[in-house]
């Protein structure tokens, strides 16, 4: 990854970010908030994923929000696009070697509680990998063995917490569920899912925790809400409903984003 941190260093210019937000389905006009920005093309940084979801860019915008240096990643690799849960491994390790030190994941996801409709924001306290895969499978180092018992990092939940009580907004909490996807959960899964303590689904971020985690970074994830699971309301979910919905609870995510890189960010 010598060579993509190098790149990137120089596209930077002096730029040294110590946080970075990956932009989850439908939530990527957040970078449009972005000043001063740097925007570089996935393809121009070798490793970094070609993500050919829609709603998804594949651009990583560097500059700031209000006076914090910040990089954001519009766009992610999923692991049912290729089969390859450690698909955003490279991207991850050129974040941390260029001096990332917290990262928050952001992502779409169906909710499990009535009382967390479309358009809620959900701070992740953990998460349970229903995938039966883990993007550390086949890696030597003894680091594999990362514990996950503060995975979704104290310090940074609280402030996230503080920020959304700042900007007068909702923010649940809860437990998000990996199932691999494409297709949705069926309305069973889902019952299986509540019992085991799911609040939330989704297709993304567990193995981009994992991996955060195995690389030393710490670790914050929201999801935006943009359907009830499987089950719970009539008609088919559809990635179309993802993407309309997606920035509802985008802008109330951004607007605690904002309070929280602005105000509230511990020193990382
Ligand atoms: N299930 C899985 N992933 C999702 C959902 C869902 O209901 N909504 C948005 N992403």
């Amino acid at each position: 990854m010598k060579e993509t941190i190098d790149i990137l260093i120089e596209r930077l210019g002096g730029l040294a970010p110590r946080i970075a937000i990956v932009l989850g389905s439908g939530l990527g006009r957040l970078a449009n908030e972005v000043s001063k920005p740097v925007r570089i093309p996935y393809e121009d940084l070798p490793g970094f994923p070609r993500s050919g979801v829609t709603g998804h860019a594949g651009e990583l915008v560097a500059g700031y929000f209000g006076s914090v240096p910040v990089i954001m990643l519009a766009g992610r690799a999923h692991y049912y696009e290729h089969g390859n849960a450690a698909a955003m491994r490279p991207a991850l390790e050129v974040l941390a070697g260029i001096g990332i030190a917290a990262i928050v994941l952001t992502n779409a996801a169906g909710s499990l509680k009535a009382e967390m409709p479309a358009g809620s924001v959900m701070l992740v306290q953990d998460h349970i990998n229903f995938s039966g895969m883990n993007p550390l499978i086949g890696e030597q180092a003894e680091a594999r063995f990362v514990g996950m018992n503060e995975a979704y990092d104290r310090e940074l939940r609280e402030a996230l917490e503080r920020a959304a009580i700042k900007a007068g907004e909702t923010l649940h909490k809860g437990v998000y569920m990996w199932f691999s996807g494409p297709s949705f959960e069926t309305p069973a899964e889902i019952r299986m899912a509540r019992i085991l303590g799911a609040d939330a689904v989704g297709m993304s971020t567990v193995p981009e925790v994992i991996l955060a985690r195995f690389l030393g970074l710490r670790v914050a994830a929201c999801s935006v809400i943009t359907n009830l699971a499987a089950g719970m309301a009539a008609g088919e979910l559809s990635h179309e409903e993802t993407k309309d919905m997606a920035p509802v609870g985008g802008e109330k995510l951004a607007r605690v984003l904002r309070q929280f890189l602005t105000e509230e960010m511990p020193d990382v």
